[in-house]
């Protein structure tokens, strides 16, 4: 049985659009909704005329958001899935701007980030969980309709979808740091209709063996396109300028030196809620990748997993049904077991390729964390509220088991060069073992673990 394709009229999970909205996302609102726009355009710590906006003096935003009208009843006439979502993107950016504007204040006087408004007021309260409840999603800050794939605009219509060419239709900083790191998400997940497309061929039951391994040899081509982009993140935004923007896109639970007593809707709810920040890992390449390729099956059984699956419940509905279609049908027809029924020793190689791009993918990953997070502030909870020095090497450890268990049934393979991939496996092996010792001492330095990846030939850039 083929995939099915699940849309929600903004978002449609296929091999045309694969993770990407099916047009462009709108850059202004309706008219009818004059007021908001203009305040999100006055919002950014340096607006796009170079000029300083709300933002960048204290209670500015604040004192101007309390003003804005209040949209709910206008937000409940609305049909078009696009003004949706361009709604619960500004709403979604005045909300993080509104109560996390006194941390980022507090960070530039004292390093530290400071508590949040607990409070956020009817006027935006109201609209917002309104528009959230149409979008079926929670009210705060997403990466998908909000921060990152919903918030692109062309700036030649005619050119791709490089994070060069590449604006934000709403911002917080304003600055090119933090256009270059959100835009560059968008820019990796062009290659996302291939990956689409690759696995919808593999959870085809019965795929014959070559249009299996040719499915599998698309798969590690896309991953392979995104890992050369993603690299680009080290030019696209420099990683000292990291906190100009970081604070904003924290999140509610997990945060609670930031929000010690979750977030009030005023007008909405009598008790205060507490919802996961913005994080690249609502992004749903790897996650697909995992869940294709068999790695899922390998990742800890600990609260850091929890999360990642958490997190599936902050995605659109169209996007988890399509990850619970794709899990439902990897379980029952187990990749390696398919390849190995059929001797299909072609497939298996071109999954270890695969295998190999998701490990790029993380060790390269892991080095953001270290260098954007981790040089630049002692706090030790990421976006999305996790203990982050701890956190992605458990994933990568899930990838090197896939790893060695495809390695075994390989061992018949004639043509495999086992004793040459041993070496490079116990080589990934010896450098996460040093890394992870590395950041088991309490006062780490993130350097270290920079200067290791350099040493394993494994820098990413
Ligand atoms: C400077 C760039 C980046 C930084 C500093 C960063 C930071 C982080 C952090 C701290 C986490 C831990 C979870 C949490 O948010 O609480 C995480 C997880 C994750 N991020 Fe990123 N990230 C970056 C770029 C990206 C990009 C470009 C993507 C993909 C398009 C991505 C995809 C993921 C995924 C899939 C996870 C889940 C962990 C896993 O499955 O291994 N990240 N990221």
């Amino acid at each position: 049985m083929p995939m099915n394709i699940y849309t929600d009229g903004f978002f449609s999970i296929d091999p045309t659009h694969g993770f990407l909205p099916i047009q462009e996302p709108l850059l202004h609102l309706p008219e009818r909704y004059q007021p908001l726009q203009d305040l999100i355009d006055e919002m950014p710590i340096q607006k796009a005329d170079g000029q300083a906006g709300l933002l960048a003096c204290e209670n500015h935003f604040e004192e101007a958001a309390r003003k804005l009208p209040n949209y709910k009843d206008q937000i409940e006439k609305e049909k078009d899935p696009f003004v949706w979502a361009a709604l619960f993107r500004t709403y979604s950016f005045i909300s993080s701007a509104y109560t996390l504007a006194p941390a980022h204040h507090r960070y530039l006087r004292t390093g530290k980030y400071g508590t949040a408004n607990g409070v956020l007021p009817k006027n935006i309260a109201q609209p917002f969980v309104k528009i959230a409840e149409k979008l079926d999603v929670f009210p705060w800050l997403d990466y998908h309709y909000a921060y990152s794939l919903g918030n692109y605009s062309k700036r030649d219509k005619q050119a791709g979808l490089e994070w060069t060419n590449l604006a934000m239709a709403a911002k917080f900083s304003g600055m090119d740091d933090e256009r270059g790191f959100i835009m560059l998400h968008v820019d990796i997940n062009q290659y996302s209709p291939d990956l689409v497309k690759a696995v919808f061929a593999i959870a085809q039951a019965e795929t014959p063996p070559t249009e299996l391994t040719d499915a599998l040899s698309l798969m590690r081509d896309s991953l392979h396109k995104m890992n050369g982009r993603r690299k680009l993140m080290w030019e696209a935004s420099r990683w000292k300028h990291y906190n100009d923007f970081r604070v904003f896109i924290m999140g509610i639970k997990g945060n609670t030196d930031i929000f010690p007593d979750g977030l009030r809707y005023e007008g909405v709810w009598d008790e205060p809620k507490a919802y996961r920040g913005q994080t690249g890992a609502q992004d749903n390449i790897i996650p697909t990748a995992d869940i294709a390729s068999g790695v899922i099956h390998y990742y800890p059984n600990n609260q850091l997993t929890q999360y990642l699956m958490d997190l599936r419940q902050y995605r659109p509905k169209c996007v988890q049904a399509f990850f619970n279609e794709l899990a439902e049908k990897m379980q029952k027809n187990p990749l390696v077991q398919q390849l190995e029924k059929s001797e299909n020793y072609k497939g298996m190689q071109a999954l270890m390729r695969v295998y190999e791009e998701i490990y790029r993918f993380r060790n390269g990953h892991w080095q953001f964390v270290q260098k954007y997070i981790m040089q630049n502030t002692v706090y030790p909870k990421a976006t999305g509220g996790t203990p982050i020095t701890s956190w992605i090497p458990n994933q990568i450890k899930a990838v090197l088991k896939a790893m060695k268990v495809l390695s075994l049934a390989l061992e018949k393979d004639p043509q495999w060069d086992s004793v040459n991939w041993q070496e490079t496996y116990e080589r990934k092996v010896s450098l996460l073992n040093k890394q992870l010792a590395l950041v088991a001492v309490e006062a780490f330095d993130p350097q270290a673990v920079f200067e290791l990846n350099k040493i394993h030939g494994e820098q990413d850039f």
